[in-house]
């Protein structure tokens, strides 16, 4: 055993070990608040200076991470944000949680985990703990981080350590956060293991240990293939019954009654997220270096993209009922964010939605009170702010688009000078509206 695992486990044990967490996002900055909580003092590092800054001001840029949470860590003193890179000499562990996007041919983007682990390495010192929590395929943690880390003549194991473990963060989930979702933890080697499960489990109600990182690389793809899949398969079945006149919420509700061997998935406008749509292809990018094809991936993949397409396609058709065509109509889509209640509008289908209506000539606003000005991504630019969630706005408009199931739409009365809702959430339904022969506007599925 080396000289430096022992003391890391003692700084763990007494909770005098600094954990460094880099990249303060959706994942990196709950983590780095659970660390404070449980004791630890803490250092955050991100390249954006605007979040340390905020941060110690006692601010919260993440919606469901209350500021008050934020302004009583940093208020006792033991969590601090930072740019400067060169504290993380400092650290005695260091969570990875940077971006890993796709690029432009839906490859892979490690540019961000190469880039940190460089930093990482730069001012690795013996004894450190490693940990990647960026989702990623198989291979990521032993390919990319350990050459970099062992570059300096430092050995895996003994002079430093170096794990995998998944984030599992539901962003605005009120029963699962951080602390009691249950952490799977892949390490290099024994010691490796053995130390990030010490530090996770000073801090996480429950620790999974699997016997590499490459098992928990795995692990994390397979929870976020399953997902895409069976919301694939709720969107194909909506589709097919859709033609055949039946109510595929209806069916879901009654297939949910079942009491084993079914788990309900909703049909939507289209996967978004900064998880379901892109990690899935990590895995199907690195399979083919296996000569393998993942074809229930790509084909969930297929399904999923062409969603925003038919919920275009239903305006275009519920309009014609109407009279109207989409050229020139008033649109209002209603949820930029991709889900519920979030203020996150990574990859959100709503963005598709709207470039597509206006490339047929209609006229579109968006409503979402939890995303005031939409703000330029990495595709999408669609220049707009967000118009007021009231009843004469929905009432100027010739259809609305439900696109996201916020909380702030579930008034009827929001609808009651409204004519036409297309509504990919079965919103209408839960608040009584769109059954033939009642008052309201046309509820058209989609
Ligand atoms: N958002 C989720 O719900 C979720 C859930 C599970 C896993 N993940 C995974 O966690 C990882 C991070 O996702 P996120 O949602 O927190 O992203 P995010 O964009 O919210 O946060 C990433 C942060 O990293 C910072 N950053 C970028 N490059 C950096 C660098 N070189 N050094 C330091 N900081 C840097 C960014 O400024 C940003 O603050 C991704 O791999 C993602 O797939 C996300």
């Amino acid at each position: 055993m080396s000289d430096h695992h022992g003391p890391l486990l003692e700084r763990i044990a007494d909770r005098s070990a600094r954990v460094g967490v880099i990249g303060l996002g959706y994942v990196g900055l709950p983590l780095a608040l659970l660390f404070e909580e449980a004791g630890f003092p803490v250092t955050g590092f991100d390249v954006d200076p605007a979040k340390p800054e905020a941060l110690h001001r006692g601010e919260s840029y993440i919606h469901h991470i209350g500021k008050e949470r934020v302004a009583r860590a940093f208020a006792r003193g033991r969590i601090v944000a930072t740019t400067d890179f060169d504290r993380l000499g400092k650290c005695d562990a260091v969570l990875i949680c940077v971006p890993t996007p796709l690029g432009r041919h839906r490859e892979p983007d490690l540019s961000y985990i190469r880039t940190t682990g460089d930093e990482v390495a730069r001012r690795l010192v013996p004894g450190q703990l490693v940990v990647l929590e960026s989702t990623t395929y198989p291979g990521t943690t032993r390919e990319e981080l350990l050459p970099r880390l062992a570059a300096k003549g430092l050995e895996c194991g003994r002079d430093f350590f170096l794990a995998f473990s998944p984030e599992r963060e539901d962003p605005g989930n009120r029963s699962f956060h951080t602390q009691n979702i249950p952490k799977v933890v892949g390490g290099m080697d024994p010691p490796s293991l053995e130390a990030a499960r010490a530090l996770y489990g000073a801090a996480v109600a429950r620790v999974i240990p699997v016997s590499s990182p490459e098992v928990a690389e795995a692990t994390k793809i397979l929870e976020n293939v399953f997902r895409a899949v069976n919301i694939a398969l709720a969107n194909e079945m909506k589709m097919v019954l859709d033609r055949m006149g039946i109510d595929v919420w209806e069916v879901i509700e009654a297939a949910k009654t079942k009491p084993f061997g079914f788990m309900p998935f909703y049909p939507g406008p289209g996967l978004g997220g900064h998880c379901i749509p892109l990690d899935p292809f990590y895995l199907t990018w690195k399979a083919a270096e296996y000569g393998a094809w993942a074809r229930f991936i790509e084909l969930a993949g297929e399904i999923n993209t062409s969603m925003p397409e038919y919920v275009i396609e239903r305006t275009a058709r519920a309009l014609n009922g109407h009279g109207r065509s989409l050229k020139g109509s008033r649109v209002l889509v209603l949820g930029l964010s991709y889900k519920a209640d979030i203020d996150d509008d990574r990859e959100s289908p709503s963005f598709e939605i709207i470039e597509g209506l206006r490339a047929a000539g209609a006229e579109v606003a968006y409503c979402d009170p939890y995303i005031p000005v939409a703000r330029p991504g990495r595709e999408h630019d669609i220049g707009l702010t967000a118009v007021p969630c009231t009843a004469e706005e929905f009432a100027r408009h010739d259809v609305l688009v439900v696109s996201t199931a916020h909380s702030e739409f579930k008034d009827a009365r929001l609808y009651a000078g409204a004519k036409l809702v297309v509504d990919t959430r079965n919103l209408m339904a839960s608040l009584g509206l769109g059954e033939a022969g009642k008052p309201g506007p046309q509820v058209v599925r989609a």
